[in-house]
C-alpha cells in the first residue's frame, strides 16, 4: 500500500502549520545563493498546498517569514518579498481551481506595498472559498501577536467593556490573529531544527509536534503523507488517561 492510501481520511489533523526551514543550507549545499533556495522552496510551497486540499485537510498555515526575519541582510530580505509577489501572482490559478481561501496573519501593514497590494489582490478574490483555508504567516511573531492581543484587551477594560474577571481563554482567542482557526493538531518543521521560533504560541499549546530532518526544498507529498501517518500512530489525551480516551 502506497503511503498516501494507508492515511486514514476520516481521522486527518483539521490544522497542519509547518515552519517551512531549511532553505538557506539547501542553497548553501549546491554552492548557490541563499535566494536560490527561497525560490526552491516555492515549489514545495504548491505541492503541500495542492497535497492538502486534495487530502481533504481544513486548514493550512505556513510560517514564510517571522518578524525575526526582518534582521537578515537586505539583499536577502529583498528577496524574498520578491518571491512573495511573484508567488502571489502565479498561484492565484491554483487557488481558484482548488477553492482554497487565502488568509494572513502577522504585522502585514510592515510589508512593502506592492507584497499588500497582491496580498489584497488575493485575499478578496479567494473570500469566498470553503475547500481549505490557507494561512500565510507573513512578518508574524508570535509574541508581537500577543503583545498586540494584550493592549487590545487592556484598552477594553479601561474603556469599560469588558471586566478583568470575565477575561477567558475564548476572550484571548478571540483577540490572535488566528481567531477565525481551529488550534493547531500537528505541527511540522523541516530541516532538523527543533524549535518552534516564535510561532503560534498559543495556538499549539496541545499540537503533535514532527520533526524533518528533510530540507525544506526538498521536502515532498511524500514527507507530508509521512508526517500525517505518524500523527496519526499518536494518541492524543489532552490531560487524560488513556482508558479514558479509548
Ligand atoms: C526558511 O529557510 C525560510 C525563511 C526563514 C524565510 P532559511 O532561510 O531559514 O534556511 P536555513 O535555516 O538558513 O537553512
Ligand atoms: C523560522 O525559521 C521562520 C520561518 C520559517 C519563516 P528561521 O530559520 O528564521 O528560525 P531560526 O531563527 O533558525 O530559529
Ligand atoms: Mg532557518
Amino acid at each position: 500500500m502506497s503511503l498516501k492510501e494507508q492515511i486514514n481520511i476520516s481521522a486527518l489533523p483539521k490544522h497542519i502549520a509547518i515552519i517551512m526551514d531549511g532553505n538557506g543550507r539547501w542553497a548553501k549545499n549546491q554552492g548557490m545563493m541563499r535566494a536560490f533556495g527561497h525560490e526552491n522552496g516555492t515549489k514545495s510551497v504548491k505541492t503541500v498546498i495542492e497535497t492538502s486540499v486534495k487530502l481533504g485537510v481544513k486548514y493550512l498555515t505556513l510560517y514564510a517569514f517571522s518578524t525575526e526575519n526582518w534582521n537578515r541582510p537586505k539583499l536577502e530580505v529583498n528577496a524574498l518579498m520578491r518571491l512573495l509577489v511573484k508567488s502571489l501572482k502565479s498561484e492565484l490559478p491554483l487557488f481558484h481551481k482548488e477553492k482554497v481561501k487565502l488568509n494572513v496573519i502577522g504585522d502585514i501593514e510592515s510589508l512593502p506595498s506592492k507584497a499588500k497590494k497582491e496580498l489584497n489582490l488575493a485575499l478578496s478574490e479567494t473570500a469566498n472559498y470553503k475547500d481549505m483555508v490557507l494561512t500565510l504567516a507573513l512578518s508574524y511573531g508570535s509574541r508581537e501577536e500577543l503583545v498586540k492581543t494584550f493592549q487590545e484587551i487592556a484598552d477594553k477594560v479601561k474603556n469599560n467593556l469588558i471586566s478583568p474577571h470575565l477575561i477567558t481563554e475564548q476572550v484571548i482567542k478571540e483577540h490572535l490573529y488566528t481567531k477565525s482557526m481551529p488550534d493547531v493538531d500537528l505541527l511540522i518543521r523541516t530541516s532538523g531544527e527543533q524549535r518552534i521560533s516564535n510561532f503560534l504560541l498559543w495556538q499549539i499549546a496541545y499540537a503533535e509536534l514532527y520533526f524533518s530532518p528533510v530540507l525544506w526544498p526538498d521536502f515532498t507529498a511524500e514527507h507530508l503523507y509521512e508526517a500525517i501517518l505518524n500523527y496519526q500512530q499518536r494518541e492524543r489525551r489532552f490531560g487524560k488517561t488513556s482508558e479514558q480516551i479509548t
